[in-house]
């Protein structure tokens, strides 16, 4: 069994806004079974929420970005009304020999390669992988993985204890991007790799047995920075939109992510068992997408509904606002996404696209349940208005009716991306609660809060106070007993 962390020595993280106030690094793991509660725990749904997040360890390598830091899990699991409340990092081989080390080893997105290490990951094979990006469950486990690819890490997902990674290599796969797909329909987990010599993407299939049985190259016109996929029961679709490193920069070594608004965005639809070769493209507007809401099939066309950023560059103004060793990164994170929607005709290859709702927003979910079949509800988050990244407010979105409920943390708590929890014996898609961590900076202490998904405007019904503070980080999962 893992012993839980407490690091007693102190890290100077410097003045980097991602590094400090609500985003500073935890420096404990926790098993806390008994917490503080305001209102009352629900009795009437059970399983555990678990969210990934950077929470970096060791003093930074050099300038150091939101995305480089260590990934940690924490996880809320929900059983005859009561809660526990856990975090680890995730035991990532980086992360054992950096600890070894006791200093970080790997250079970050914003620092020049350092090609003389003997492994690195990463879509140019320079980076750390700190599995910090997403979780999903497979098989009974929870998979962590790493934007740029990396390895998909297993996880006990109660006690967070890290198990190993999938072996993808001998089966004669590569690495994995984050947003691998759970179809919980068949137990299938779908994902996609890219690198920046070809093949730039691979897609595969390993099944609820843990056996890859699709492996294939995706033939792109070059390296490409693709996020997120989508999946129905009968297809895949991978991305390939006009936003990726300057190919002349990259020949010298050099990563400038660069938007081309002259070249189409491009979806790519194969079936789910297919040859990357049997691959169709479906043509749209340039755009730059991070995470997909649900993809489903109707008659002839495939809809995909997704957060769309229409110009995912930062304007003159933000980078004018937004100085300093950090602007960059500062800047390139202000994610002005709306709730999009995309039909694609199988029969006669045209792609129809329109915009669903005006108000910006990111890191939706949806009842899993849901997911690769026609859904109504989702579930988002709004930015606010600070430099860095945090969550103010989380907003139901009925594509139906074109409404949207929203609730507003009050002055100095946001929320992280939400998960879906089924009452039990639910009855319909939105009959259930939704879950969030919070981070608190008045009482600078993390909660657990619990959500009616019937009503998400009547705020929380429930607020769990955690001993120690729970910084905002990236993708959560919901997983049920059943799945354990
Ligand atoms: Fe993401």
């Amino acid at each position: 069994m893992a012993k839980p962390e407490v690091l007693t020595n102190v890290v100077d993280f410097g003045d980097n806004p991602y590094l400090i106030g609500p985003h500073e690094p935890i420096r404990e793991e926790l098993d806390t079974p008994e917490l503080e509660c305001i209102g009352e725990i629900p009795k009437d749904f059970s399983g555990i929420y678990l969210r990934n997040g950077p929470n970096q360890r060791h003093a930074p390598y050099g300038l150091h970005h939101w995305f480089d830091g260590d990934g940690m899990i924490h996880s809320a699991e929900f059983k005859d009304g009561k809660v526990s409340y856990r975090n680890k990092w995730i035991k990532t081989k980086s992360l054992a020999e950096e600890s070894e080390e006791g200093r970080s080893i790997w250079p970050g997105l914003m620092d020049a390669p350092n090609r003389d290490l003997k492994t690195s990951w990463g879509s140019d094979l320079w980076l750390k992988d700190n599995s910090n990006t997403d979780i999903t469950i497979h098989a009974g486990k929870a998979i962590t993985t790493f934007y740029q690819c990396g390895e998909a890490y297993q996880l006990d997902p109660v006690t967070l204890n890290t198990l190993g990674s999938i072996d993808l290599e001998s089966q004669g796969a590569r690495l994995m991007s984050a947003h691998c797909m759970n179809d919980e329909s068949n137990g299938d987990l779908l994902f996609f790799d890219y690198a920046v010599k070809p093949p730039y993407m691979t897609y595969g299939v390993i099944n609820k047995e843990s056996q890859l049985v699709n492996f294939t190259p995706i033939e792109l016109p070059g390296a490409r920075l693709p996020h997120s996929m989508a999946f129905t029961p009968n297809y895949s679709i991978l991305m390939d939109l006009p936003m990726f490193w300057d190919p002349e920069l990259l020949d010298k070594d050099l990563h400038k992510v660069s938007f081309y608004p002259e070249m189409q965005s491009r979806f790519g639809i194969l079936n789910r068992m297919a040859s990357g070769d049997t691959i169709r493209w479906f043509d749209a507007d340039p755009c730059y997408i991070y995470h997909i809401i649900n993809s489903w099939e109707e008659e002839n066309e495939v809809i995909l509904d997704v957060c769309r950023m229409s110009s995912p560059v930062p304007s003159q103004e933000v980078r004018q606002k937004l100085s300093g060793p950090y602007g960059t990164m500062l800047a390139w994170l202000k994610l002005d996404a709306c709730y999009h929607r995309y039909r694609f005709n199988l029969e006669t290859g045209e792609t129809k696209e329109e915009r669903k709702e005006d108000l910006l927003s990111e890191f939706p979910v949806i009842n899993n349940r849901y997911g690769g079949l026609p859904s109504r509800y989702s579930y988002h988050v709004t930015l606010a208005d600070t430099d860095v990244i945090l969550f103010d407010a989380v907003v139901k979105m009925d594509s139906l009716t074109g409404t949207s409920q929203k609730f507003k943390f009050p002055e100095g708590c946001f929320g992280s991306e939400m998960q879906f929890a089924p009452r039990h014996n639910s009855n319909a898609e939105d009959d259930g609660y939704l879950i969030s961590f919070v981070t608190n900076m008045e009482s600078m202490k993390g909660e657990i809060q619990i959500f009616p998904a019937e009503d998400l405007s009547k705020g929380p019904i429930c607020r769990l106070i955690v001993p120690q503070q729970i910084p905002p980080g990236f993708h959560s999962s919901f997983v049920l007993p059943e799945n354990l």
